[in-house]
């Protein structure tokens, strides 16, 4: 049976783990890995706009000897799935040709159907609901900074949205405690935060969700946030700027933190809106490293996934 990254759930704490550490030695030592995936082809499917997603599989791809397939789902020149062709005669079919798929697209019932009819490794390259590659990188880039044996506090700043979801997923997996403040009205999904309740009771870590910004992120090791406005909800794109109005990251947002907290964001950033200048270009921002950990914690989970190194 393949093994899949459909959302965190996939991963227990020891396998998320692995990836971390595998990502650190594929980071640390390039190399080493240069041939492991000779021979594979990889598709990677587009829905929707990206750039350090795109990239990072594209190149680690070639950096891991894969062939990747650059993909668009629909369109003129897409997929026959944009003209009606089901997800599962589509996963059925790419699993003949291919050695995993990596798929960002809308709905989460799409990547979950990709894996339930292929024979091949599913990545979820975001969704709607969950965009578990982006944690990955973001739990590698909150221990480079600050070790893994101590639990840390992140403070996820904005709506309730795909990137929320996944941060909250790792923190029990990670041994992070997650806050996540946001608007009253744009609270995490409650499926999910029903499922990071127990999981973070059962890990020993704390999660919850406030709404008064400066209190949330009193003493966090990382302060974070990602867009108002996701791809795909332009048509409500003025009423989310409304709610979250005052849920800006500024210098002063940052003062309430640690002394030695960092900035992270997932990118792209809508600078002037969900984050200062002043703090994205300051000495907390630790953006760019987290881009580039995008390439070596996917990289790792690809060869874990497609068993070229051991889990
Ligand atoms: N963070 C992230 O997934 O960026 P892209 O949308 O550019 O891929
Ligand atoms: N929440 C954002 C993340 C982009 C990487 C979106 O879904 O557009």
């Amino acid at each position: 049976m393949a093994r899949h990254l459909r959302n965190l759930l996939d991963l227990s704490a020891n396998e998320l783990q692995r990836v971390i550490d595998l990502g650190k030695e594929v980071k640390a030592n390039p190399s080493a890995y240069r041939k492991k995936l000779d021979g594979k082809s990889i598709a990677v499917v587009f829905a929707k706009q990206s750039t350090r997603t795109r990239v990072s599989f594209e190149v680690g791809c070639y950096q891991l000897g894969a062939q990747p397939l650059i993909l668009t789902a629909d369109g003129n020149v897409g997929m026959q799935m944009g003209r009606g062709e089901t997800i599962a005669d589509t996963a059925r079919v790419l699993s003949r040709y291919v050695d995993a798929i990596v798929i960002r697209t809308t709905a989460q019932s799409i990547v979950d159907e990709l894996a339930e009819y292929g024979s091949v490794p599913v990545i979820n390259a975001l969704t709607d609901e969950f965009h578990p590659c982006q944690a990955l990188a973001d739990v590698m880039t909150m221990q480079e900074r600050f070790g893994r044996e101590e639990r840390r506090k992140l403070v996820y700043v904005g709506a309730g949205n795909n990137v929320a979801h996944s941060l909250l997923l790792a923190g029990p997996r990670a041994n992070l405690d997650v806050v996540c403040a946001c608007p009253p009205d744009l609270q995490p999904d409650p499926v999910v935060m029903t499922r990071v309740r127990q999981d973070a009771k059962a890990a020993g870590t704390l999660v919850s969700v406030e709404h008064d910004l400066m209190a949330a992120v009193k003493g966090a090791h990382a302060v974070y946030t990602d867009t108002w406005v996701s791809m795909g909800q332009d048509e409500k794109a003025n009423a989310l700027r409304a709610k979250l109005d005052g849920y800006s990251i500024t210098g002063k947002v940052m003062e309430q933190a640690r002394e030695d907290a960092i900035f992270l964001h997932c990118l792209p950033a809508h600078r002037g809106e969900e984050v200062l200048d002043e703090v994205m270009d300051s000495r907390w921002s630790a953006v760019f490293d987290q881009a580039e950990n995008r390439l070596h914690a996917q990289k790792a989970l690809l060869l874990l996934l497609l068993e070229a190194e051991p889990w």
